[in-house]
């Protein structure tokens, strides 16, 4: 009988078990080993007609996990199980999130609503989750981000709206938050208030890629490890920006219009490990580099460096840097790369490490 079950799995169907919700999670999460394979003789599950629990028509719910991907929903199913934690709405017409329509899910800890055509997020719909940690609603049409998200989220993904503005209130009290997407939204120059993001304590990931901001937002969290602000219009790195971002790692400023990065910049973020400055307008090498201990990855390909000196990257002398550098790059630069001193590089794990001339151009 199980067999046949499995020949249809992907119609999502069950004809051999027609009391038993059945479906894809459900042989994922089998805990027999070789399940599925069940000679003929074996046992028939029991038909459990009367305490099944709801499951909204054509969804799939397994362990507390609701399916209801790629059904072509318009609005949000009613009877989802009040005990669920995750709830996958995911490519389907939704278009607007009612007040009520996750009111008794005080379970829930992930949302996901990517790739819908959700144009308004009521603003009560949201508070009844009180638990939820993952929020996805990246892909929508939302012009705003949602009022009054639970405190309790670690994750928001909202990538490809239609966004313009970042308001402080948004992330207001949020001290959970870990993981943050926003980027591909029409974020206009100053799309990002500034502090919008000075509550959120114990972010470690912040990406704003592919908008129109022209700086780097203001009043970055202390937390943060690292921040993604590739594709942007930003035109200058000041040291202010970076102010106590002593955990920085990672710092994404790719294909921006960056001419400038400021003295004392490098020296704000002590513990970053790789920079990503290539496809901007730099005449220089960002000053600083020398004096940084961690730093290991520094990219500067695709700019308008004309010179490159022996003391751009690495300490004079005795080498007190903590780390050795495992990738440069600097070429599709007007330096010609025949007058760059190999000395220049003596901090540098290998040779290997340093992409310099045109080779690697396309
Ligand atoms: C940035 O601004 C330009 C000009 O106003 C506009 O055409 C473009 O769509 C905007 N890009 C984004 C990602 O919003
Ligand atoms: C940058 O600042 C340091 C420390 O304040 C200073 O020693 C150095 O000369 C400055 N470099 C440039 C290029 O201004």
């Amino acid at each position: 009988m199980r067999t046949a079950c499995l020949s249809l799995l992907l119609v999502t169907a069950c004809w051999a078990l027609p009391f038993h919700q059945t479906g894809f999670l459900e042989f994922m999460m089998e805990d027999e080993p070789g399940s599925g394979l069940i000679p003929e003789h074996a046992e028939p599950e029991q038909p459990r007609v009367f305490d099944e629990p709801k499951c909204p028509f054509r969804c799939q719910c397994h362990l507390r996990v609701i399916q209801c991907s790629d059904l072509g929903l318009k609005v949000v199913p009613k009877d989802i199980p009040d005990d669920a934690t995750l709830l996958d709405l995911q490519n389907n017409k939704i278009t607007e999130i009612k007040e009520n329509d996750f009111k008794n899910l005080k379970g829930l800890h992930a949302l996901i609503l990517v790739n819908n055509k959700i144009t308004v997020i009521h603003a009560k719909a949201l508070s009844p989750l009180t638990k939820l940690q993952r929020l996805y609603l990246s892909k929508n049409l939302l012009k705003d981000v949602p009022a009054n998200m639970p405190k309790s989220l670690q994750e928001l993904r909202i990538h490809e709206n239609e966004i313009t503005k970042i308001k402080k209130a948004s992330f207001q009290g949020m001290a959970h938050m870990i993981v943050m997407e926003l980027g591909s939204n029409p974020l206009r120059s100053a799309g990002v208030e500034a502090n919008a993001f000075a509550d959120l304590k114990r972010v470690s990931y912040i990406r704003i890629a592919d908008t129109n901001i022209t700086d780097i937002p203001k009043g970055l969290p202390s937390s943060l490890a690292e921040l993604h602000l590739d594709g942007n219009k930003i035109t200058k790195v000041t040291s202010d920006s970076l102010k106590g971002l002593k955990n920085l790692a990672k710092l994404g400023l790719s294909y921006n219009e960056i001419s400038t990065v400021e003295n004392g910049s490098l020296a704000n973020v002590p513990h970053l490990r790789e920079l990503h400055l290539d496809n901007n307008v730099l005449t220089s090498v960002p000053p600083g580099l020398p004096d940084h201990k961690y730093i290991q990855v520094v990219y500067l390909h695709v700019n308008k460096i004309a010179a490159v000196g022996t003391e751009d990257f690495c300490p004079p002398g005795f080498n007190t840097k903590k780390a050795m550098y495992s990738g440069i790059s600097l070429f599709s630069n007007p330096v010609p790369y025949w007058e760059v001193q190999p000395i220049t590089f003596r901090c540098v794990f290998d040779r290997t490490a340093i992409q310099l001339g045109n080779y690697r151009k396309k």
